[in-house]
């Protein structure tokens, strides 16, 4: 949490107890994710980096996942219930009993918009008036279904009217209530305990503390966000929407740290994905959550990974797919149609073709072969694989586990190697060739003399010719 030396101390209420329903899901809306991220984690996490010391999400009665989730990301007093849902004043009520005592600054924070970004919110401080209140304003496209701002001469905020309660003079106002809002706790709270609900939806409307704080003396400053930063999720086409703007905003700062994208529109990130400078990733590439990849690495296209660490200069893919566990150290190759599951690769190792490698410690410069399998479940446990230094494993081994193949050893191709190999040894587990001089000339000659004269095949009459 950051130090705000000489500062008002800090809380955040996130508003979380909508119903949800244009989602058409079994799974709380808040908890839809954007960039692998649950809608409720961008807020609480959004609280963090703005020094929030107390954070409280507002849900509903009766979605135990949702209070569940709730309380594994804020603790069990970041929990508030409202019950029944009469509107975002009576949210913003319901957190007061948690929030008693608290004396400093209140932002609000909505649940379903996970792209408001820090900087901006830190601007909604900056921009208060003493005890006073501001808010996130922005001028959508479509303004449709939100709050008009209502300025006063002086550039301040003289009201909040809502969509359905505007007249039609109002609703040509551009410029609308994004939602996000600060305010000193106990002005915000003396405010909501005067918001009546005599409106169209009799609903109590948080928007209304605006024009009561004015009549009180308190003025609301506005600050100006971006369309896309204050997109709230109410549909599965407005999740998407939010998932292509974090996408975007992840492809332009991965180009800016340093990463060389060749074709970003087709790279997805997750909200933790770290990847270094001078890393080149080719098209068609998902990182899932908690992928990093060092310095100097070069991904090839069509890759999949979750849970991973790729090493400086490690040469990956095309259509390489890394598991949770993956951990590859300097200089590892791991190349086409390889799937690595909680395995450890150390320095300059290669499975360069074809295989499967789960559960496995794969020693430095070790080289495995294309079609190698770590057989790693028996159907009950896992086990694990461990291959020496520098060991060659052959093309089409079955590395039964637990077994562990020396450093230096080998393994011959079309092994099934169910023992240990010692250090500089060979294991071979295979049936010896056998070599017949001039049997297939034989076989041959006798056949195409057979299909000639047509007769009936003796060795299976059933096969059709
Ligand atoms: C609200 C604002 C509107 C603004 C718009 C921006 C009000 C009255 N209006 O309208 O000015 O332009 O957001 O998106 O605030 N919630 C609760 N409990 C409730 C009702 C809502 O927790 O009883 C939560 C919802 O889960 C949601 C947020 O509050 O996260 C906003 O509620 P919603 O009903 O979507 O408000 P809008 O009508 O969109
Ligand atoms: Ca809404």
């Amino acid at each position: 949490m950051p130090i705000r030396p000489n500062m008002a101390r800090r809380a955040a209420i996130i508003l979380a107890a909508g119903a949800g329903t244009r989602m058409k899901s079994d799974l709380p809306k808040v908890l839809h994710a954007v960039g692998g991220r649950a809608l409720l984690d961008w807020a609480a996490a959004t609280a963090s980096a703005l020094g929030c010391e107390r954070r409280v999400a507002v849900i509903g009665a009766g979605a135990p996942a949702l209070r569940e989730a709730a309380e594994k990301a804020l603790g069990p007093e970041g929990v508030a219930v409202q019950d029944p849902p009469r509107g975002t004043a009576d949210a913003v009520k319901s957190a007061a009993a948690v929030l008693a005592g608290f004396e400093g600054d209140v932002a609000i924070l909505y649940g379903d918009a996970p792209l408001v970004r820090p900087e901006t919110l830190e601007a909604l401080f900056a921009r208060r008036a003493p005890k006073g209140i501001s808010l996130l304003g922005f001028r959508p496209k479509n303004p449709a279904g939100y709050g008009r701002l209502i300025l006063a001469d002086d550039g301040s905020v003289a009201r909040i009217v809502e969509e359905r309660d505007a007249t039609d003079q109002e609703r040509k106002v551009g410029l609308c209530n994004a939602g996000p809002l600060v305010a000193d706790a106990k002005t915000l709270f003396q405010l909501i305990s005067m918001v009546g609900n005599t409106n169209k939806k009799g609903e109590f409307y948080l928007t209304d503390v605006i024009g009561l704080g004015r009549s009180a003396g308190f003025l609301t400053h506005v600050v100006e966000a971006d369309e896309t930063e204050v997109l709230g999720v109410n549909s599965r086409a407005e999740l998407a929407e939010a998932e292509a703007a974090f996408q975007t905003r992840a492809r332009q700062a991965a180009m800016e740290a340093g990463v060389t994208l060749i074709d970003p529109a087709t790279v997805y990130f997750s909200h933790d994905t770290l990847i270094e400078p001078d890393v080149i990733v080719e098209p068609n590439v998902f990182f899932g959550l908690g992928v990093t990849v060092r310095r100097g690495a070069r991904i090839h296209a069509f890759c999949h990974f979750e849970r991973t660490e790729i090493g400086e200069r490690c040469e990956i893919g095309p259509f390489a797919r890394f598991r949770p566990g993956a951990k590859l150290a300097k200089k590892v190759k791991v190349g086409n149609f390889v799937e690595v599951k909680n395995s450890v690769f150390a320095e300059g190792a290669k499975a360069s073709h074809l295989s499967y490698i789960g559960d496995a410690d794969v020693g430095a410069r070790a080289n495995i072969g294309a079609g190698t399998i770590t057989c790693n479940y028996d159907g009950f446990f896992k086990d694990r694989t461990v291959i020496g230094e520098d060991a060659f494993i052959g093309s089409d081994t079955a590395l039964v586990a637990p077994v562990k193949v020396g450093a230096r050893a080998n393994t011959a191709a079309g092994s099934v190697i169910v023992e240990d190999v010692p250090d500089g040894a060979l294991g071979i587990a295979r049936g010896r060739q056998a070599v017949i001089d001039g049997w297939a000339d034989r076989y041959r000659a006798r056949r195409a003399a057979e299909k000639a004269a047509k007769v009936p095949r003796k060795d299976n009459a059933k096969e059709s010719e």
